[in-house]
């Protein structure tokens, strides 16, 4: 899988996603000898720099990020096709420039008329930028040649701004020319979930609810919210990551076998899921969300939630949310799946673990398996990626007790292969117009209508739970599962 000839534009270059993990894929596809000869690479900003301050800049975000050796010849060879538009979105002259930009390239560098857009922009500028494409003759494809969009999230805040924003994209772009990015599926361990479930046959039969009690998925980041105080508050964790990243984790975990390994097999399996959720009847009892306090991670002192630069010292915004939804069909009435993500919690580890019922019966004495947990098998999306399933064994000795033990797989022993990063067989998938790991429209909407009333409860209702930096969250998350009779794992 080598990208023919194409270049990518890239606006919002100044950014920091373009400059830890756009650049520094692009560099790494390179180096790995994915890209085309010829392939360019176009930022657009609103700076006053040449094409080498621009290069110079590439330069110095692969040599911090780049997960590959530097290698001169390869960076020589990616920087002779690299160009600079100085502008904003309103400007139509930049614009014009970039067409002449791109018309060079396709001349000089063999670019072949196929170009991805990648909006690495706020999603206010979504309507404009793409609009900008439309008028200025970027958006059309030049015969047997292709044009591609690719944008980030957030995809809106709610239902009906997502579905604005899908309105003004597909009015300049078909459905299959837009790349939604959500980079949790570009992740190596996400996509083996498909692998483990459908490559294999001795999960399957017991992948439902007549053998897993529940199933929790955790999303745990130790990291505060940085220098996005601007993008994150009235954001909040739930429309951050759940509405994007975990439900996806979750359609993937719970979704019918595809008829193909291929986009629209996918979503069709993916939507089931999404539209087949139920929320529970009582949001108060079934969610909770957090905020935050002062804390110590990692032997330093941190600040609260409120406390940091940029936030509004009353924000209600949610850095923790917990949520319980349930899968109305066949193979998962009654299972619930428990959803959880935090900032500045006690580590950072993102894991689905399937938890099974316990055994029907057992000819053990009670005083045997009196500590016995439930089997489970728990995949590891990171940062210790691989498996692990639990179960009993007879502890060594000459009476009989039952004792939880872990059987592992870890990526590192099994392979020699090094994982590529998300963005990078994500960036590569576009030019290949490869769209298995991309949400559609109706995901990203459906996906908004499960977690809207969730919203809109906790507007109405009360204020976030605060919890300590460090911890595993407010203690309103292990009541909300104490009251289902389970806990959450600690990871
Ligand atoms: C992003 C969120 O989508 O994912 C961030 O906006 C979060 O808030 C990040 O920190 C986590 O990504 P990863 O790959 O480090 O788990």
């Amino acid at each position: 899988r080598i990208a023919g000839p194409s270049g990518l534009v890239i606006f919002g270059v100044t950014g920091d996603l373009s400059r830890k993990k756009l650049m520094p894929a692009v560099y790494d596809l390179a180096n790995r000898g994915l890209l085309p000869p010829g392939f360019s690479l176009v930022g657009f900003a609103r700076r006053d720099w040449e094409d080498q301050d621009f290069a110079q800049v590439v330069h110095d975000a692969v040599k911090e990020h780049a997960r590959t050796p530097f290698r001169e010849e390869v960076w020589q060879q990616l920087a002779e096709g690299m160009r600079f538009i100085p502008g904003d979105f309103d400007d139509d002259a930049a614009f014009d420039q970039l067409r002449e930009a791109v018309e060079e390239l396709d001349a000089s560098r063999g670019t072949g008329g196929n170009f991805a857009y990648y909006l690495s922009v706020p999603p206010k500028f979504f309507p404009k930028v793409v609009r900008q494409l439309k008028k200025h003759g970027l958006a059309d494809a030049p015969e047997g040649s292709w044009r591609r969009a690719v944008i980030e999230k957030p995809f809106g805040h709610d239902l009906e701004s997502a579905h604005e924003l899908n309105k003004v994209v597909h009015e300049v772009f078909e459905p299959d020319q837009v790349f939604r990015i959500d980079h949790y599926l570009g992740k190596e361990t996400v996509q083996n979930i498909m692998a483990l479930r459908f490559a294999n046959q001795m999960y399957e039969p017991i992948w439902n609810r007549s053998y897993v009690d529940h199933v929790q998925i955790t999303m745990a980041e130790d990291i505060g919210i940085g220098g996005r105080a601007g993008y994150y508050d009235g954001i909040g964790a739930a429309r951050d990551v759940i509405q994007n990243h975990l439900l996806q984790l979750m359609a993937l975990t719970a979704m019918e076998e595809p008829i193909a390994f291929d986009a629209d097999a996918l979503l069709t399996e993916k939507l089931k899921v999404l539209k087949s959720v139920r929320l529970p009847d009582d949001l108060g009892e079934h969610t909770v969300r957090g905020q935050y306090a002062a804390g110590w991670q990692g032997g330093e002192k941190v600040v609260g939630y409120l406390d940091e630069e940029g936030i509004d010292p009353k924000s209600k915004t949610d850095t923790y949310a917990a949520i319980k939804l349930e899968i109305d069909n066949r193979r998962w009435a009654g299972v619930p799946f428990y959803l959880r993500t935090g900032k500045r919690l006690a580590r950072r580890v993102t894991e689905i673990a399937v938890v099974f019922t316990r055994a029907p019966h057992s000819p053990f004495d009670s005083t045997a398996t009196e500590e016995l947990g439930q089997n489970a098998i728990v995949i590891r999306v990171q940062p210790d990626e691989g498996m692990t399933v639990r179960f009993g064994s007879k502890v060594p000795g000459t009476s009989m007790e039952i004792r939880d033990v872990s059987m592992d797989f870890a990526y590192g022993e099994s392979f020699t292969e090094s994982s590529p990063e998300a963005y990078e067989r994500l960036i590569l998938d576009v030019l290949l117009g490869d769209a298995n790991l991309f949400p559609r429209t109706q995901e990203v909407e459906e996906s908004w209508k499960i977690l809207d009333p969730i919203e809109r409860y906790w507007s109405e209702h009360g204020t976030p739970a605060q919890y300590a930096s460090g911890s595993w969250g407010p203690e309103e998350a292990n009541e909300m599962l104490a009251r289902d009779g389970r806990s959450w794992r600690r990871p």
